[in-house]
């Protein structure tokens, strides 16, 4: 056939076909995420305008799987979890095929004191792929963090291990596995921890599985009972990818606590939703009126009546509380103005390839994961972070380890109460400035909630000057963190 054709024409053609498949072959193999791969490892350090510093690898540094609670102080409160793959109920609506704790879905309600000292055995008894238990909003040691890859081995089929943290924060948190998150946590592998609750705190913890959306693991209208005239913390807790909007239905409520953190003077609300982050809590007190009142959820089915008797059906209000200008203002324990580094997480869209599979991806300061930055600070450096998103849709950023304080939301600084966060709801085109201090060594991700977007690449760490991890992707135990 080739001896029909004028040589010249084969040779333009094959010249032709190169240049287009050259760059391809090229940006595809450039987008494999290397088996193995250390944390440390990533795309390049940033040092966000401080001094560099030499980056530690294994080896040479502080190995964080020695950052740990006291050894020698018992523990306060012990739980032990059995980590299945089997079927549960939902109430309300029937059998889900998923992943329990101890055979529910959410796991067991864990709650401490304020300082008691905290541990959690888990067994995976038959989560196929392994399993680990992350502390969402905690700011326990480094080596409990519970990140499959960067702070342990994924714990696999007969294995154990145990977690050890003090309770320092009061507040309202949840745990959930940090191996293949995006399926595990989804299907069933969370719970809520509670650190000084009182016994007459509402939970209201929501969760989508496949579709179904529920609260404390039950469908549809559910109901708890309170004494009228009394005061209750309702504290919401959403373990689901997106935004979900509360509000409350025949009450006034303020909002008295974000991401676990006690908001200064709150202002009671009426007629308007509070947005909960994804991964984010949200505690309200609502004084209750002699007959029930609704929370909303979202809208749909699935709501949690407080009281007895009927109560007041509504719809979505318009309008929604702004935690920048809600509450009244404090001074912060740090001054945000000397910060030692200023780091930028901008978000980005591109079409290319991501470990070899084409599609539209997530950067981050123009770069994909694994070639992402590494945000470096050294222990108590004052650090500032602006988060920008562009990249056409909303992504709820989690920082582990820290809370951080937001000072601005395009350009707008903040005149409420010092909101602490530790998940943040950033729309399209916003752009957030935060601030912390690097008061917790190790090496803490720092990705976006909704966690198909995780699994995507929108990851990256940050980390401290001279602390290592022992731990990889991939390896032995297949650890895939997202
Ligand atoms: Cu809720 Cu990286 O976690
Ligand atoms: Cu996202």
């Amino acid at each position: 056939m080739t001896a029909r054709l004028p040589r010249r024409r084969v040779l333009v053609a094959l010249v032709a076909t190169l240049v287009v498949l050259a760059p391809l072959g090229w940006m595809w193999q450039q987008s494999l995420v290397p088996n193995g791969l250390a944390p440390m490892d990533m795309g390049y350090a940033d040092y966000g305008g401080g001094p560099a510093m030499s980056m530690a690898h294994a080896g040479h540094g502080r190995d964080l799987s020695k950052l740990v609670a006291p050894a020698n102080q018992a523990a306060d409160v012990s739980v032990k979890l059995v980590a299945r793959k089997e079927s549960f109920d939902i109430p309300g609506r029937g059998p889900m095929k998923g992943y329990t704790l101890n055979h529910t879905s959410p796991g067991p309600r864990i709650t401490a004191k304020q300082g008691d000292l905290v541990e959690v055995t888990l067994i995976n008894e038959s989560v196929p792929d392994g399993a680990t238990l992350h502390w969402h909003g905690v700011d326990v040691p480094a080596a409990v963090a519970g990140v499959a890859g960067v702070t342990q081995d994924a714990v696999m089929p007969g294995q154990t291990f145990v977690y050890r943290f003090v309770a320092v924060d009061v507040g309202t948190y949840w745990y959930h596995s940090h191996q293949l998150s995006h399926e595990q946590v989804k299907d069933g592998l969370y719970g809520v921890l509670v650190i000084s609750p009182s016994p007459s705190d509402v939970i209201a913890a929501v969760h989508t599985y496949d579709k179904i959306r529920t609260v404390n693991g039950e469908y549809g209208e559910r109901r708890v009972s309170a004494v009228p005239g009394s005061t209750v913390r309702v504290r919401l807790i959403n373990t689901d990818n997106g935004p979900m909007a509360a509000w409350v239905d025949g009450a006034q409520y303020r909002v008295v606590a974000v991401d676990g953190t006690e908001v200064n003077g709150p202002t009671l609300v009426e007629g308007k939703s509070v947005l909960v982050t994804a991964g984010g809590r949200i505690d309200l007190a609502i004084t209750l009126p002699s007959g029930a009142i609704r929370i909303g959820l979202g809208g749909g089915p699935t709501t949690l009546v407080i009281g007895s008797g009927d109560a007041p059906t509504g719809a979505e209000p318009g309008a929604s509380v702004d935690l920048l200008s809600y509450g009244k203002t404090a001074a912060l324990p740090f001054d945000p103005a000397s910060a030692d580094r200023h780091f930028e997480y901008r978000i980005g869209r591109r079409p290319g390839f991501y470990d070899g599979v084409p599609g539209l991806w997530w950067t981050i300061n123009g770069h994909q994961f694994p070639k992402v930055p590494m945000f470096v600070v050294a222990e108590g450096d004052i650090v500032r972070m602006t988060v920008q998103n562009k990249s056409g849709q909303v992504h709820p950023m989690h920082l582990h380890g820290h809370h951080v304080v937001v000072l601005s939301r395009n350009g707008v600084a903040a005149t409420g109460s010092p909101w602490w966060v530790d998940s943040l709801n950033v729309e399209d085109d916003e752009t957030y400035e935060i601030a912390f201090v690097a008061d917790n060594p190790g090496i803490w991700m720092d990705h976006c909630h909704n966690l198909p977007h995780a699994a995507q690449g929108l990851i990256t760490h940050l980390m401290y000057e001279g602390i290592t991890t022992p731990y990889h992707h991939n390896g032995p135990t297949k650890n895939q963190p997202e």
